[in-house]
């Protein structure tokens, strides 16, 4: 990819996403359920631009969204409402309304309070709601606690006793079709164990219901699949698919999986210029015009993203603090990064952006979002404008 030509023709800050290396990722997973029923759910909050989304649906993929506007953007990108699934701990009414009008797959239903409110809304439209419950496994996932979402500390999901007597209750109702089951246990997972762990308490409760005649047809195992962003060692598709066949030997189901950062977080760059180079005392900044607004990983997990910088010479290195203009100290892609030394107008590359990248930037500071481009088979497109100040503003009124 050539990114100094990128960055002249759409300036800085840029997102900049291969869409050729998102479909060998995803075929590559799907590759490794090859001969079991299962659906590639993208998890659209990753990286939820329209073009990104619609590059999915294209290749086959169903959409696992965690709003209704999530449900209405997958929707808008041509996937089938009967690949959609709704999840997430709290859906309004509006929002609940919508997914059984819009027929989607099923409503992942994530405490019992939910339940009902979901029987409720599906009964007043006279209609039947296909559901899941969100089954909280109580597994430690051994991931940052901030991403950690299988454990009884987290908000998610219900614990396998209320899960029970949830799937008694929806099969008793004439407004509920419960049809299938479901864990996410947290994203960036590198070990493999705790996703069979909780594949096997899942799968044990299947079994459990089948015997008291609750057929499921979908065991929905969220996403997680981890990425190498510096050298971690993650989890190959093919040991993944294995682990999960294992868990459901003798079952009969279709599998659900909703990867978001194993499908895009790789195949994302940001672009963002050099601006200053300042010192205080011995401490060394490089100061970008990109921000925590744009990027906010590095801020929030305090994640690490490789810089590379585009200059001849690399020879010569810098201990340095890569921060943005916002007014934050918080507001760092990297700390004491060994970096070559750079110059203003020089480009810093900031790798494996294309996950929780743009889709939590925010306009904190008053600072427009970035502009995001796609890359497809040598060509680019731009596949969102940068949002001027007018964009910023156009929402507000003036107090009169
Ligand atoms: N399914 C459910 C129910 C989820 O909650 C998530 C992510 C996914 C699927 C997709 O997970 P993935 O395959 O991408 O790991 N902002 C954080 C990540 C938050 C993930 C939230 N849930 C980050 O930047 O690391």
């Amino acid at each position: 990819m050539n990114f100094k030509q990128l960055a002249t023709k759409y300036k800085t800050p840029l997102y900049v996403y291969n869409l050729d290396y998102m479909s060998e990722r995803y075929k590559e997973l799907k590759e490794a359920f090859k001969g079991r029923k299962s659906i590639l759910a993208y998890a659209v909050k990753a990286n939820s631009n329209l073009s990104v989304v619609k590059h999915f649906g294209d290749l086959g993929s169903g959409a696992d969204c965690v709003s209704i506007g999530e449900v209405r953007r997958a929707l808008l990108a041509g996937i089938p409402p009967y690949k959609v699934i709704f999840s997430g701990v709290g859906k309004s009414d509006d929002e609940i309304r919508e997914a059984i009008l819009s027929d989607i797959l099923y409503i992942n239903v994530e405490s019992e309070a939910e339940l009902f409110r979901v029987e409720q809304i599906a009964k007043e439209l006279g209609s039947v709601s296909r559901i899941s419950v969100r089954v909280n496994p109580n597994i430690d996932p051994k991931t940052h606690p901030y991403i950690s979402t299988g454990l009884h500390d987290n908000k998610f999901g219900v614990d396998i006793d209320s899960a029970k007597r949830m799937y008694v209750l929806a099969k008793n109702s004439t407004a509920l079709d419960p049809v299938g089951i479901h864990f996410h246990i947290g994203s960036q997972l590198t070990h493999l164990e705790p996703i069979y762990e909780s594949a096997v308490i899942v799968a044990d409760m299947v079994r459990s219901l089948l015997a008291i005649d609750i057929e499921l047809k979908f065991f929905d195992i969220g996403g997680g699949l981890g990425v190498t962003y510096d050298k971690e060692v993650t989890i190959k598709p093919y040991d993944y698919a294995q682990a999960i066949l294992g868990a459901i030997k003798g079952l009969d189901l279709t599998i659900i999986c909703e990867p978001g950062r194993f499908l895009t977080a790789n195949a994302g760059y940001f672009l963002t210029k050099v601006l200053y180079e300042k010192q205080n005392g011995d401490k060394k900044f490089v100061v970008v015009d990109g921000a925590m607004n744009d990027l906010l990983r590095p801020s929030l997990y305090n994640a690490y993203h490789k810089i590379e910088a585009l200059v001849e010479d690399k020879s010569k290195t810098k201990v340095v603090d890569v921060v943005g203009p916002v007014c934050e100290s918080g507001d760092f892609f990297a700390k004491n990064y060994e970096l070559p030394e750079v110059k203003r107008n020089d480009l810093l590359i900031i790798h494996s952006a294309g996950a929780y990248g743009f889709g939590m930037g925010s306009n904190y500071n008053t600072r427009g979002r970035s502009a995001e481009v796609a890359v497809k088979g040598g060509e680019d497109r731009l596949i969102r404008e940068r949002e001027e100040f007018e964009d910023i503003i156009a929402l507000e009124k003036e107090f009169i």
